[in-house]
């Protein structure tokens, strides 16, 4: 208990919502936007003055380094977006806006950033929605529940790799070797796994992957990243359209990547800072911040395992290949807000409770409505910060025991 009350004494901040977006960033983020706005400021295509050639440079730098980061065939496959519900907007409402009752497929743990706009074309379009169930204990889903959903108007299979809530790491490349199989384009949404996971999109198969640059990718907020497999952008019609800085002669918009789905003026100080971001996670390696990830998975789930009064939900410590270090906790007595509150308060923690905007993942686990108090590690978690955050939930955990009788 010395830790806990040391650091309750300190009054130190420990972040640990990292699944919301990512904090802290690496210290050259900050460095280059500062650097961008202070000194080039300029938009990219919009001149031809050295700032502005120097603003194109830097976008097409940070486009190869995300090649890299996931294997992409090239730096055109790579489309900047605000964040990653924009990138599953594009590609939800490209491929379907214009279908009629047509299918498409997703599963019980999906984000609303793939839901709401699935059942805003429900409303819109007579589109028809299969949800894949999870397993209530893992959250996992199985691969052959697909199969078995696809119908002959099936537009469109959707999916979280990693899920928000439990940590889950779904069986994507099962399911994007399933859709290909099918003819059916795959859409991987990544928010919670690109940079945290090591992701080979060549060899993964999916058509789109979308993800934030502001959480695992350790980019600023407002950056968001696309991938477009080479020729997938065929199947999908633009969903925004404006000016590109590039053949302006046109009357309609560039059919060219990444030109085709970047509409407008780019958050080129963001795009700035997540380049850093890349370039530091290319030095560190995605494979050894995974492994990081995996040992304070551990650490974590050893030090709460039998607490009395807490729950942990996903999968076990027996089961670490499929989850990733995002946790769902309730302790008994607390509502998953106090439970929060009390965290913050007496140990400085942060975390996010509530239903995480995957109110299905919630009733999947036994959750709804009230939710879970949810704790998200980062590269920049130590060993030390796992252990406190176990201990803090444990004292918790038996301080509510003490003061069951009299509520
Ligand atoms: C699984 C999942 N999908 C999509 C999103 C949306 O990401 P963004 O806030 O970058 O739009 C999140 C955000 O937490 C998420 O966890």
């Amino acid at each position: 208990m010395a830790t806990v009350e040391k650091h309750k004494a300190k009054k130190v901040k420990l972040y640990m919502d990292n699944s919301a977006t990512s904090f802290p960033k690496p210290a050259a983020v900050t460095k280059a936007m500062v650097r961008f706005a202070d000194r080039c400021g300029a938009s990219a295509g919009r001149g031809a003055y050295a700032e502005a050639r120097a603003c194109e440079q830097m976008l097409a730098r940070c486009r190869q380094r995300i090649a890299r980061l996931i294997n992409a065939e090239g730096p055109e496959c790579i489309v900047f977006t605000l964040n990653c519900s924009h990138g599953l907007n594009i590609v939800i409402r490209g491929l379907l806006n214009t279908a009629r009752k047509a299918h498409a497929i997703a599963t019980a743990m999906d984000h609303n950033s793939v839901l709401r706009p699935l059942n805003a074309l429900v409303e819109q379009t007579g589109l028809r929605t299969t949800l894949v169930p999870c397993d209530g204990r893992t959250a996992l889903m199985d691969g052959d529940d697909v199969r078995r959903s696809i119908r002959p108007d099936t537009k469109l299979i959707a999916l979280a790799h990693v899920s928000n809530v439990t940590g889950t790491v779904q069986p994507v490349g099962e399911v994007a070797a399933i859709a290909r199989q099918a003819g059916v384009p795959c859409l991987i949404d990544a928010a919670q796994s690109a940079g945290r996971i090591p992701i080979d999109v060549q060899r993964l198969g999916a058509d789109f992957i979308a993800f934030a640059g502001h959480k695992g990718l350790l980019g600023p907020l407002g950056t968001g990243v696309l991938y477009v497999r080479p020729g997938a952008e065929d199947m999908m019609p633009t969903m925004h359209e404006g000016g590109t800085g590039t053949v302006s002669e046109s009357a309609t918009q560039p059919t060219g990547m990444p030109d085709k789905y970047e509409v407008g003026s780019h958050n080129a100080i963001g795009i700035a800072g997540l380049s850093e971001a890349v370039a530091w996670l290319l030095g560190r390696g995605v494979a050894k911040l995974h492994e990081h990830a995996l040992a304070n998975c551990r650490r974590f789930l050893t030090a709460v395992e039998g607490v009395d009064g807490l729950t942990v939900y996903g999968p076990s410590l027996a089961q670490l290949a499929h989850r990733s270090d995002v946790f769902s906790v309730r302790v008994a007595g607390y509502t998953p807000y106090e439970l929060a509150e009390a965290l913050e308060r007496q140990f400085g923690i942060r975390t996010r409770p509530g239903l995480h905007c995957a109110p299905l993942a919630h009733k999947t686990i036994g959750t709804y409505p009230e939710g879970t108090t949810r704790l998200s590690f980062g590269p920049f978690t130590t060993a030390g910060d796992v252990a406190l955050a176990a201990k803090a939930l444990a004292a918790l955990a038996a301080t509510s025991r003490v003061r069951a009788p009299g509520r």
